[in-house]
This record gives structure tokens, sequence and C-alpha cells, in this order.
């Protein structure tokens, strides 16, 4: 049994349909998403109906809450302008879907519990907490039941995404795995002099998950595909610049937000 995991698609189009292709040409049945479907890229019409078309299992992420929030009772002028701008690249039915989805999905592989959700057991966001560089203490938080988990136990495995960043780790006998990003994958930790080349992160993200006979497989996968042809109708969209930049350069539009965060938790890097 072969599952894919994607997440963070982000109106990416084009990363999607690649992704899509290549778990097709492995004949894998089964794709599970993790949420972040829309928001920030042009395509979310798009991206929604693949997703509902193509995935067995879909939950909600940070942006596909907020923006398919009433924008009436938007806290202030901006976020009603923002929430609108996204809602107008919708349909009414894509943005009641949305609001539909819900928060975890949990099964059981080879006796060990596996738990899936955006971002982490209490929040769709969880940008309180920095899960890939934070302390032991905190990352064990992720594996435990909160107010979004279905079961009460404390998870073996938990599968995520929200970070944007391909990346596997394990403490307390337990394994933690963030499936990168489809349409929107980024490393956070750069300095011009040492980073390698951005089309080792720029490319298309997912996870495979295997069960076969007793044995369990993780795997990474990073598919090509082309960022012009994504970004081409966009010229003209509102968080074009931001976007580009983000799809182009694997980089996100406010690393000095997470870097400040980063530090607060006493992590640095050496950034220029
Ligand atoms: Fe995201």
């Amino acid at each position: 049994m072969k599952t894919a995991v994607i997440t963070d698609i982000h109106g990416n189009r084009e990363a999607l349909k690649r992704i899509l292709e290549d778990i097709e040409s492995r004949g894998i049945k089964r794709i599970i998403c993790l949420g972040d479907i829309v928001a920030k890229g042009i395509h979310n019409h798009d991206c929604v109906q693949l997703v509902k078309e193509k995935c067995d299992i879909a939950i909600a992420g940070n942006c596909d809450e907020y923006f398919s929030r009433d924008a009436l009772k938007a806290e202030s002028g901006r976020e009603r302008k923002l929430i609108e701008a996204y809602q107008a690249t919708m349909e009414k039915e894509d943005i009641e879907w949305l609001a539909s989805l819900p928060y975890c999905h949990e099964e059981s592989i080879n006796g060990r519990l596996v738990r899936m959700f955006h971002a982490g057991p209490d929040s769709l966001s969880n940008d309180e907490s920095n899960t890939l560089y934070a302390s032991p203490n905190k990352r064990f938080r992720m594996f435990e039941a909160g107010r979004y988990t279905i079961s009460k136990e404390t998870a073996d495995i938990v599968i995520f995404g929200h970070v944007h960043i391909q990346t596997m780790t394990r403490l307390y006998n337990r394994t933690l795995i963030c499936c990168g990003s489809v349409g929107n994958p980024l490393d956070i930790i750069r300095n011009p002099e040492k980073d390698g080349s951005v089309s080792n992160t720029a490319e298309a993200q997912y996870l495979i998950m295997e069960d076969h006979a007793g044995t369990q497989t993780f795997s990474f996968v990073q598919v090509p595909y082309d960022i012009e042809k994504e970004l081409i109708e966009g010229k003209d969209f509102f968080e074009y610049e931001q976007l580009s930049y983000e799809l182009r350069n694997a980089a996100y539009r406010r690393n000095e937000k997470i870097r400040a965060i980063l530090t607060r938790d006493g992590i640095s890097f050496d950034q220029i």
C-alpha cells in the first residue's frame, strides 16, 4: 500500500499538475492532502478542483481556514481586502468546501499511530513555536494529543506541512516528518556564501509513505516544474512580486519574521 502525502500547494497549478502526474506514473492510488491548498498563488480555483478530484483525504491548513472566512467579519479593513482578493480567485463552492475541511487525520500502520495535521496538534498555524529547530521538549509537543487531534494517544509518527521544508527527524523513538511543499517550497536557513543551487529546493515536493508486508518506508520526492509557466498569467496579480520572489528563489517573503522567532528561541544562524 503506497500513499502520497501532499501539502502546501498554495494555488500553484503547474506544480500540482506535475506531482499528480508523478504520483500516477508510480501507480500510487491513494493521496492525502494536508492543507494550504490556496493563497499566495494565482490558480486557487483550479487547485481546489484538482484536490477535490484526486485526493482521498484532505484536511485544512491555516490559509484554507483564513481565506474561507466571512470577509465582512474581518477585524480590519486591510484584512477584509486581503480575504476578498483571494476569494475573488475562487468559486463560492470552493470557499464553502475549504471551510468544511477537518483539521486532523489519523491512521494505524503496523500498530503505529500515524497522525497528520497541517501545523500542530493545537493550531493550524503554530507560528509561536518553531517546529523544526525548536528544543526536543517543544518538538515533543508535536506528538502529543491536542484540541485538534482525534485520539488522545501520543503519536508514533507525525506528518505535517506548514513550514514548507522537507525534513524528517527522530526523537524519543518517534518520527517527525514535514512533507515539504508542492507549490511553495522554501529553505529558511540561507546565506549567499553557503547556499547550494536554488533548484535543490525550488522543485515541487511531496512524500510517499509505503507499507509493505510489515515494512515501512518514507520517501521524499522532488519534481521539477516550469516556474515561469506558472507565473506567466500572474503579471497583474496583486502579490505577483512576492510570489515570483518566493517561487524563483525558494526563499520566504518575510524571512526576517522567521529569523526573529528563531532568535527569540535561542537559535541563531549566520544569514547575511
Ligand atoms: Fe503553507
